[in-house]
């Protein structure tokens, strides 16, 4: 039986995007509508949406969102995902969205301040209030009445708590279940206790068994609490947050709803991330062509990061928001040791201002080895990718991952610490995993420096010194298959759990 969903989420890619959130969010909708499902997609106009290739039409619809004590008017505009059918809306209303522009140091939820930090805007609570409470007016408006609401992270909180308290009463929810995922437990969406005004939720809610987080309305609690079913983005995440050094305070919250949460890896979606079929590349290459393709990759990263074009010197790279979560402090730790074993090292990042200074610095002092970039680049992403040979990833946490994802379908083994997304989908290289032909990756657990280089020196060693093993272990990582539609299937059933449907 075909189900009627929303997926809501703050960024979509394509149109908007920071993270993995945003390709989650195009290639997961994509992929149950290609399992025959009525998908439509919901997310805020940004500004990147208004100025993006994709074109987008305004729609005459116009719907009153209830804010506080005004009742705000959101325009409604309408495109198709690329490569798709599924509609995807865009909300809108003056000033909340149309302000990302990267040049002026403007995000899609935070600014740089003049010192060079940079701050989540004033108004977030105000935003997200009113993106979750105008997703489902827009559902009413358009009359898609839907059997699953599908909010993701806290931008998108209020969705599940809308639902039950407000908006159950109206025909067309009725029987809507909602199901939270949670990206990332770190971002909270946590706001002064006078945000419970602007949201309209009856103020008794506000107590520590359901909006109240310490003295603060936090907007995951609420996706967490009233959501019919939550769902992290690998199975290891799952059991990882209901602890105290991995649930940011929600750990025992998270024990106690252990019984509606569960775990469902992210996939990849091959049409944007396949070096068979990939435009942004300037050699496409596939499992069995990828020792000339590579070559060829690499040879132009060495370029387009001006480093000394030798194919001998193995490439470190590194794609990631650079943040705390994502291991920079093991890479600058481990980094010498990285350059006495004659690496050399790309860096595609932004984020925050310590970190940036950390990378530009080692740069200077070893331009002949390190090169970085500062900023978003999808097309140098996809280039760093197909022209290393190894790509780091030694994270504090990681929800899901998708770049280790793409790696090993890039021939790239992936260098990851043993946590989340990354402990469930790289195999670590043993003389047992390469005996078997399993070994798709390298893996560390402890999170030092020292880890790190060593799971390195072993990657390198093999690279120099037997390099038929470490081809073995490209070939296993190319042949992984992490599609979608596998993962699209296990959020199809929890869908159908939830609506009491029993699977065939
Ligand atoms: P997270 O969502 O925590 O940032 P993921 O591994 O799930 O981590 O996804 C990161 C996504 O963002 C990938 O698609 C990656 O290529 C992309 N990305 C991150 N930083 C940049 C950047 N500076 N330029 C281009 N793409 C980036
Ligand atoms: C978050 C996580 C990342 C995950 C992504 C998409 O940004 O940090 O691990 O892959 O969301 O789910």
């Amino acid at each position: 039986m075909a189900l009627r969903v929303i997926v809501a989420a703050s960024e979509v890619v394509g149109f908007a995007k920071t993270g993995g959130l945003a390709d989650v969010a195009a290639a997961l909708p994509r992929a149950l509508r290609k399992r025959g499902n009525d998908v439509i997609v919901v997310m805020p106009y940004h500004r990147s949406v208004r100025l993006g290739k994709v074109p987008v039409v305004q729609t005459s619809t116009v719907i009153p969102v209830v804010v506080g004590d005004r009742t705000l008017a959101c325009k409604l505009f309408r495109s198709t995902l690329p490569n798709s059918d599924v509609p995807i809306y865009f909300i809108d209303h003056g000033g909340y969205f149309d302000r990302d522009d990267p040049s002026c140091g403007f995000g899609l939820y935070q600014q740089s301040m003049p010192g060079g930090y940079k701050a989540d805007y004033p108004d977030n609570a105000e935003r997200f209030t009113f993106f979750s409470r105008a997703i489902l007016e827009v559902a009413s408006a358009i009359g898609f009445a839907p059997d699953i609401i599908h909010a993701n992270d806290w931008q998108c909180g209020l969705v599940p708590a809308y639902l039950s308290e407000v908006y159950r009463e109206r025909p067309e929810f009725a029987h809507t279940r909602s199901v939270f995922t949670i990206h990332n437990i770190a971002y909270q969406g946590m706001f002064d206790r006078n945000v419970m005004r602007l949201t309209n939720l009856p103020g008794w809610l506000f107590n520590h068994k359901q909006l109240e987080f310490h003295g603060h309305l936090n907007f995951m609690k609420a996706g967490i609490v009233f959501a019919d079913a939550i769902n992290t983005v690998s199975p290891t995440y799952s059991r990882e947050i209901q602890t105290a050094e991995y649930g940011c305070g929600f750990e025992g919250l998270l024990q106690q709803s252990r019984g509606k949460l569960s775990g469902i890896m992210n996939g990849v979606d091959y049409d944007e991330w396949n070096p068979e079929t990939d435009h942004l590349l300037p050699q496409k290459y596939n499992s069995e062509t990828f020792p000339q393709g590579k070559a060829i990759n690499k040879a132009e990263l060495q370029r387009r990061f001006r480093l000394p074009v030798d194919a001998t010197k193995p490439i470190l790279g590194m794609v990631a928001r650079l943040v705390g979560q994502k291991g920079v402090d093991l890479v600058m730790s481990a980094a010498p040791g990285f350059l006495d074993l004659g690496c050399q090292m790309v860096f595609l990042g932004e984020g925050d201002r310590e970190y940036h200074q950390q990378l530009n610095e080692f740069q200077s002092k070893h331009p002949q080895h390190v090169s970085v970039h500062l900023g978003y680049d999808e097309s140098l992403a996809h280039l760093i990718e197909a022209g290393s040979d190894l790509f780091l990833m030694p994270s504090r946490y990681e929800p899901s991952g998708l770049n280790q994802l793409y790696s090993m379908k890039y021939g790239t083994p992936p260098v990851v610490r043993a946590t989340g997304g990354l402990a469930d989908s790289v195999v670590g290289t043993t003389q047992e995993t390469l005996l078997k032909g399993t070994a798709t990756g390298f893996s560390f657990v402890a999170y030092t420096g020292s880890a790190l280089y060593e799971t390195v020196k072993q990657a390198v060693g093999l690279y120099r010194d037997r390099p038929k093993d470490f081809q073995k272990v490209i070939r296993s990582a190319m042949l992984q298959d992490w599609s979608w539609i596998r993962s699209a299937g296990e959020y199809e059933r929890l869908y159908q759990r939830l609506l009491g449907i029993t699977s065939p």
